[in-house]
């Protein structure tokens, strides 16, 4: 039975308006790839053009199907996926997904996928000046696939000098997603910094495992997939912060994010704006709640921007307002 679309966001007299780049964003909250489909799925319960952003599902070249089942497991405060990157590819993106998405009125950041720089060329190419995108999430960190995904391009000059040849294909925004499972997701932001994006998201999913005893086997028909929800919240924090002091670029925080205030932690660790994923798996309107939570919270204590909130604990403890008022930049390490 369709669901009654839930009023708007109340209006906040906290100024919420971030800058990614090009792009401006009304408010921090975006959905994350993958689990919001390409937008108009939701659109019957969500005012999608009241978030910060939708970003689509990954789009490749070519149509794929994803992995075989079983593709899909919970864990204890989690779930782990091991999708493949199942998606229209590009063809259909443009002639069915796009014109809807531009009738929605949202924000929208199309998220593209590549087993190779060429591959990740030719979408932009397509892609780049398409009306209604107005940026672009690339997916630098598929745990699910066999070619292309979060090993292939965990290496920063691969991806500098990727950024390097996407760089002139778009006006607008182009923004990394980078994989946790690094020695240094800090390393990775910089050379995606050096290669021209202009912005990092950190991060995807974490590469996890669950087994059925009995039989003895793997839950996940690929072995393993990637973990999402609640019980990376720690994890992906850390690797926010991480990012947010490596480069002076904005970053985007993902993992975890169930309400408010865990989108206030990874602001206050430096993150410019949030990702809500496994979320709206359990409640569709997740993030328009994410979005109300944290204006909620920051006009109950008199913050009048959220500039003025954001980094208040990016490692010096000096909040962030102090900081730049002292005229500190964030500094490359
Ligand atoms: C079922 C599922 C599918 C996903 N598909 C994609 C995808 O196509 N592209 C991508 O960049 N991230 C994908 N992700 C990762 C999410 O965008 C997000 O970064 C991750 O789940 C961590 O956030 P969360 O804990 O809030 O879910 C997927 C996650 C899930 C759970």
């Amino acid at each position: 039975m369709p669901q009654p679309k839930s009023p708007e966001p109340r209006k906040t007299s906290v100024d919420l308006s971030v800058r990614i780049g090009p792009m401006t964003l009304a408010n921090p909250v975006l959905t994350a790839s993958g689990t919001f489909g390409y937008g108009d799925e939701y659109a019957h319960v969500v005012d999608v053009a009241a978030l910060g952003g939708v970003i689509t599902k990954t789009v490749t070249l070519e149509p794929r199907i994803g992995n075989a089942p079983v593709r899909i497991a919970e864990t204890p405060s989690g779930m782990l996926n091991s999708i493949g990157l199942e998606n229209v590819g590009l063809a259909r993106f443009i002639s069915e997904k796009l014109p809807k998405l531009r009738s929605l009125g949202a924000t929208v950041v199309a998220s593209i996928g590549g087993e190779t720089p060429h591959e990740l060329e030719r979408l932009l190419d397509a892609l780049g000046s398409e009306k209604g995108i107005a940026g672009f999430e690339i997916n630098f960190s598929c745990p699910n696939v066999s070619k292309g995904g979060a090993r292939y391009w965990a290496v920063p000059r691969r991806l500098e000098k990727t950024l390097e040849r996407l760089r002139p294909l778009t006006r607008t925004a182009l923004i990394a997603k980078l994989s946790p499972d690094v020695t240094s997701v800090g390393d990775l932001a910089i050379a995606c910094e050096q290669g021209g994006a202009d912005a990092v998201t950190a991060v995807n999913t974490f590469v996890g495992m669950a087994i059925d005893l009995e039989p003895l086997r793997p839950k996940l028909n690929r072995t393993t997939g990637g973990l999402s929800g609640p019980a990376i919240k720690p994890l992906a924090l850390a690797r926010c912060h991480e990012a947010a002091r490596a480069v002076g670029i904005p970053v985007i925080g993902s993992g975890g994010i169930m309400n408010g205030r865990d989108a206030l932690e990874f602001l206050a660790v430096g993150a410019s704006a949030v990702q809500v994923g496994t979320l709206s798996f359990i409640r569709p309107r997740g993030a328009s709640e994410v979005l109300e939570e944290m204006a909620a919270f920051l006009s109950a204590r008199g913050v009048k921007r959220l500039q003025d909130w954001r980094g208040g604990l990016l490692g010096d403890g000096e909040p962030a307002a102090q900081r730049r008022e002292a005229g500190a930049g964030r500094g490359k390490h």
